[in-house]
């Protein structure tokens, strides 16, 4: 008799474990498939050229020893560090209203091909979002569409994580560029 009601007890509890489990493995699927957030903007670099510096909006701060800070070196800008502090937009104008600064820095890093690594912070202050996201990853220029991580955030941000896709949205030259960014946060609170 108790050991049948042992027995019964641990299946019991076996039961219980599983479904906990199975439950909390569908709740992080479906997570994993909705954003709770979906935010599209762009920005807008202007890199100095030394003819540009009341336009700027970044310079290279770091050359490798055989190029300098007003021209990218050569081998694909390997070793070239850029810092920016660029206006965001909700649309593809430059010109429009912005609703926030894009600050923090890019570098080359293959001779071989363009790509960079990129750490940087949406700042908005907006009557519609107030608050930081941060960004951070592997940026292979060359693909069409790249992803990064949002690492975290303030505000109406607060501690947020999710992918953030970047596309090169127009390039001149070596001196203007604008990224789309598709954020799509997985965590918000
Ligand atoms: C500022 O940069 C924009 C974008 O490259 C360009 O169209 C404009 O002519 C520039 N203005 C000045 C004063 O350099
Ligand atoms: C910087 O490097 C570029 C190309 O490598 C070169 O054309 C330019 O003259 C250099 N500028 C200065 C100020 O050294
Ligand atoms: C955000 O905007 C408000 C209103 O324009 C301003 O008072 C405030 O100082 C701004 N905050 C930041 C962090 O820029
Ligand atoms: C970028 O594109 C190259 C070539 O098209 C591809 O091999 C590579 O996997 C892509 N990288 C990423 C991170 O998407």
């Amino acid at each position: 008799m108790i050991e049948g009601k042992k027995r019964s007890t641990a299946i019991f509890l076996l039961i219980l474990i599983f479904l906990s489990a199975s439950s909390a493995m569908a709740s992080k699927k479906l997570r994993r498939l909705h954003p709770c957030k979906n935010l599209v903007l762009y920005f807008h670099d202007i890199l100095y050229n030394g003819k540009n510096a009341a336009n700027a909006t970044s310079a290279i701060v770091g050359a490798p020893s055989w190029g300098n800070r007003t021209i990218l070196a050569g081998q694909n800008h390997f070793g070239d560090m850029v810092v920016f502090d660029d206006p965001i937009t909700l649309d593809n104008n430059l010109r429009s209203n912005p609703v926030g600064r894009a600050q923090g820095f890019y570098f080359y890093d293959k001779k071989e091909i363009f790509t960079a690594w990129v750490g940087f912070s949406f700042v908005l202050n907006t009557t519609d979002y107030k608050g930081t996201i941060n960004f951070a990853g592997a940026d292979p220029l060359m693909n069409k569409t790249r992803d990064i991580s949002v690492v975290g955030g303030t505000g109406d941000f607060f501690m947020t994580r999710g992918i953030a896709t970047l596309m090169t949205d127009a390039f001149e030259g070596e001196v203007y560029f604008r990224l789309c960014v598709d954020i799509k946060l997985y965590e918000c609170y």
